[in-house]
């Protein structure tokens, strides 16, 4: 019978064949330890002298790192590893041996390791971060879908910019110019006023020059946009999401955040609602905690949201920023039109901001009004003031970065080992 290591389970005393790789060994005269992954899962095999003919022992016993193989044997518990069960193997068959695999157990350096991605990604903990990736993904997809949002996708090539001209990717389309995605943001709008609740999921660009934990070249954003709701009903929307997401991960990925070492209490304690604190009063906050840099109408940096996020064990709203710092689209607050009716979500232990949102503005002629302000003239956002035009409504929206998620969730230090090839200032290979 043909199985995977995440199948095992399943055939407890029974043999089963799989296609694997060796990942370690350890072996001594009469026994050897294989250290086995298929990409489902990691299981120890062991190969016993007595039980096997000398040259499937000596292959065993020989055998070098990433080589690999169909193994056969009868699958046993195993109280003693995480994974619960183990192999006792009765043979094997080489595919192929692997010659100096560059990544050994010992330790590498970050540049040496990222050089290797292609194949750092085999690596036991790197599979865990990716298998956490993929279980966020699955569960925002379940969230949005039973909750009646349609998946849109807006393109990737653009002429609009969403979030500023500063830090575009320019790229040529056939006679004109256009730039990669920094937000399908606007597009959703439109798309919000035909479908009412909509997602997007896709990868986006932003030409920033930062060096920083938290910043990726290309990275990958959940962009839901809904019709007839206010910057209150998306702070509801972006809490419940993200609570369901941290409890998907909880449930789902036990043996990931096992190998991680991930402190779960932490996350244990992630279930709505989040606590809210207006920008007013987390500049307060931070000059109570020392920040002499810090005074009204500045934006906050990576320091300022860890010590903001350092008071609360929940992920927290910081709302109503100051319209000069944010974006052209975003609805003043009606009862003070110095700042804006948004949210950027911080998540705890020092992870940053995971989410930007805001209420967008709805009234044509203060669209007009900020176009003349930001200059954004041309066929790129005509349609766009349209959507106001032709029975405007209140609507609300936010994106949360997926790899700052999974950072979050992994306990990962860096975004870099959080996609499967990050794109970063300096790095455009493997
Ligand atoms: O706050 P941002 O720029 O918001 C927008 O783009 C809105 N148009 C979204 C919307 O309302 N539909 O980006 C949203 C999130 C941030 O909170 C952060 O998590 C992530 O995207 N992000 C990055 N992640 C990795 N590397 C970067 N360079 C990022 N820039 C933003
Ligand atoms: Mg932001």
């Amino acid at each position: 019978m043909k199985t995977t290591i995440s199948q095992v389970p399943k055939y407890e005393g029974q043999v089963v064949t799989i296609g694997a790789w060796l990942s370690n060994k350890r072996s001594s005269g009469k026994i050897a330890f294989l250290q086995l992954r298929d990409g489902t899962g990691f299981m120890q095999a062991v190969v016993a002298k007595s039980d096997v003919a000398e040259d499937i022992f000596q292959l065993a016993k020989n055998m070098t790192q990433e080589s690999s193989m169909y193994i056969t044997g009868n699958i046993v518990e195993d109280k003693r590893s995480p994974f619960g069960y183990e192999m006792q193997v009765s043979d094997i068959k080489l595919i192929q041996e692997a010659v100096d695999y560059p990544i050994t157990p010992k330790e590498h350096g970050t540049e040496f390791l990222m050089d290797h991605r292609h194949l750092w990604l085999r690596s036991k903990r790197q599979h865990s971060v990716m298998k956490i990736r993929n279980e966020i993904i699955r569960a925002t997809y379940q969230f949005f879908n039973e909750n009646g949002y349609v998946k849109v996708d807006p393109p990737i090539l653009t002429g609009a910019s969403a979030e500023g001209t500063t830090e575009l990717f320019h790229t040529q389309y056939f006679d004109e110019e256009a730039y990669l995605s920094q937000s399908g943001q606007l597009y959703l709008e439109a798309a919000a006023m035909a479908l009412g609740k909509v997602f997007s999921f896709g990868p986006t660009f932003r030409a920033e020059k930062s060096k920083t934990r938290r910043h990726l070249i290309e990275f990958w954003m959940i962009e839901p946009e809904m019709a007839f709701m206010d910057h209150n009903d998306s702070l509801e929307v972006q809490e419940q999401y993200v609570s369901f997401v941290v409890q998907s991960v909880l449930t789902n990925c036990k043996l990931e955040l096992d190998t991680l070492e991930r402190d779960t209490s932490k996350l244990e304690k992630i279930k709505a609602p989040f606590p809210r604190i207006s920008y007013d009063d987390a500049v307060e906050m931070l000059k109570n905690k020392g920040f002499d840099d810090v005074e009204w109408g500045v934006d906050f940096g990576a320091p300022h949201e860890t010590a903001i996020a350092e008071s609360f064990d929940k992920p927290v709203f910081i709302t109503n920023y100051p319209a000069e710092i944010k974006a052209f689209y975003m609805k003043p607050d009606p009862e003070r039109s110095d700042v804006v009716l948004c949210a950027d979500l911080i998540a705890p232990e020092g992870y940053g901001e995971i989410i930007g949102g805001s209420q967008r503005i709805d009234d044509l002629e203060l669209m007009k009004q900020r176009y003349e302000e930001h200059d954004l003239t041309g066929p790129a956002y005509k349609w766009y003031l349209e959507l106001r035009q032709y029975g405007s409504v209140p609507h609300s929206g936010f994106g949360l970065g997926l790899e700052r998620t999974v950072a979050w969730l992994s306990g990962v230090e860096h975004v870099r080992e959080t996609i499967p090839f990050p794109r970063l200032l300096n790095r455009l290979y493997p």
